[in-house]
Formats: structure tokens, C-alpha cells, sequence
């Protein structure tokens, strides 16, 4: 039995889950994993390294040979190197999609992903954590927001990173993401039967985690 609760943030791209995320792990003093940023810095490594999007089990072997770890400001390492915002390009967000439709790296990655969140006091988000990965946790919430809202805050994001994109562009990658994430066979984006549904949509990042926050007190009160 874990002394502090996991708590599931799922929910397709865009809808604001890494800002949620951190706001509510930032509020209950627990660590705060983007598991999305792991399938983000594989794809990285197999651009970098030259394994082909194609090969599952290489992919997966690419998973053993990495180290994969988070700081306690939430950001990622691989072997100690912070990729920072070469994971978060347009074509990383392609990359990350093309290696996490493998099943072989599913599996690689569902045993890290436990061993991160194990011991509790931890905020996971992602596809899904509440449906895989936590389906124990404690709370399970799924943020959904109308496509046209999601695409137009990757798009601000992306300008304030200084990178050029058209919001249409944005707006179909992230259609096609969304599909894939979807439709895959292992794994897809769904609503765990047990999860709590957040429509975003007219909701600022702080009124979505006051909600989640509440939930999580109500359990240890
Ligand atoms: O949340 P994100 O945009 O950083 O995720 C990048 C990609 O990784 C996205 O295409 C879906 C995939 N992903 C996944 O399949 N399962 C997760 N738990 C997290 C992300």
C-alpha cells in the first residue's frame, strides 16, 4: 500500500496537461513525471543514433542502453544530458508518436514508468497512466478540450518558443496525432472506465488543477 497517491493526469496533445500537471504536483509537494518527454527523447536518440522508426525491438533496445531521469523541477535527462527543447520541435512531437506505437517499447518503457511513480507522491501524465500504467492509482482524471482550443495553444507555445509554425499546420499534425494515439492497437488513448472527466475548454490551467487538487486532498481527509 503506497502512503501517498499516484495521481493519473491522461488526455490527448495540447489540452494543457503538462501545466495541470505541474501546478497540482507543484501543490501537493510530489514529484511531477511528463511521461511523454521519455517517448519525446527516445525518438531523439533513434533521429540521432540513425534506427530506423520502423524497427520496434530496436527501438526498445535503444530503451536498455539510455538512462532516463527526471530532476525535481520535472525535467528530463538522458544519460545525465538535458535534451531541453530539442524534444519539443514539431518533428520530435512526429518522432515521439512514430516510436510510441510499438509494443515493444510500450513494454520497455511500462517498467520505468512504474519504477518513477512507485513509492507515490507523484503526478504521472500521459496517454495512459491511468489505463496501463497506474491502474491503480488513487486518481485518475482525463482532460479533454475541443481540437480547435488544443491546436491553438501548442501553436502560442510554439511562437513563444520562437519557432515559426501555421496554426493549420499545428492543427492537422495534431489531427493525425490525435488519430494515431487513438487507433493504435497497444496501448491507445482512452478514458479509463474509473477516470474523471475535465472539459478544459473554458477553464484556465489554475481552476483544472484547483479541481484535481481538491479530489486528491479528499482522499487523505
Ligand atoms: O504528451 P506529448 O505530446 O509530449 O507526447 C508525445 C507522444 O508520446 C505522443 O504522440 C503520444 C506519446 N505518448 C504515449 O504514447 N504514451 C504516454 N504515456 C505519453 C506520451
Amino acid at each position: 500500500m503506497r502512503k501517498r497517491p499516484v495521481i493519473a493526469i491522461d488526455g490527448p496533445s495540447g489540452v494543457g496537461k503538462s501545466t495541470v500537471a505541474r501546478l497540482v504536483a507543484y501543490a501537493l509537494n510530489a514529484r511531477y513525471i511528463d511521461t511523454g518527454a521519455i517517448y519525446r527523447s527516445l525518438g531523439w536518440l533513434a533521429e540521432r543514433e540513425g534506427v530506423s522508426f520502423d524497427d520496434g525491438s530496436g527501438l526498445a533496445a535503444l530503451c536498455a542502453l539510455h538512462e532516463f531521469a527526471f530532476d525535481a523541477g520535472g525535467h528530463i535527462s538522458v544519460d545525465g544530458e538535458m535534451p531541453g527543447l530539442a524534444i519539443r520541435t514539431p518533428a520530435a512531437s512526429l518522432w515521439a508518436s512514430k516510436v510510441s506505437r510499438h509494443k515493444e517499447v510500450r513494454a520497455a518503457l511500462l517498467e520505468l514508468q512504474r519504477q518513477l511513480g512507485a513509492d507515490g507522491g507523484v503526478v504521472l501524465e500521459g496517454r495512459d497512466i491511468g489505463t496501463v500504467v497506474f491502474p491503480d492509482a488513487e486518481v485518475k482524471i482525463f482532460l479533454t478540450a475541443d481540437p480547435k482550443v488544443r491546436a491553438k495553444r501548442r501553436w502560442k507555445e510554439l511562437l513563444e518558443r520562437g519557432e515559426k509554425a501555421a496554426l493549420e499546420d499545428v492543427e492537422q499534425d495534431q489531427l493525425a496525432r490525435d488519430e494515431a494515439d487513438r487507433n493504435r492497437p497497444i496501448s491507445p488513448l482512452r478514458m479509463a472506465t474509473d477516470a474523471f472527466e475535465l472539459r478544459c475548454d473554458h477553464l484556465t490551467a489554475e481552476q483544472v488543477s484547483s479541481l484535481i487538487i481538491e479530489r486528491a486532498q479528499k482522499l487523505s481527509s
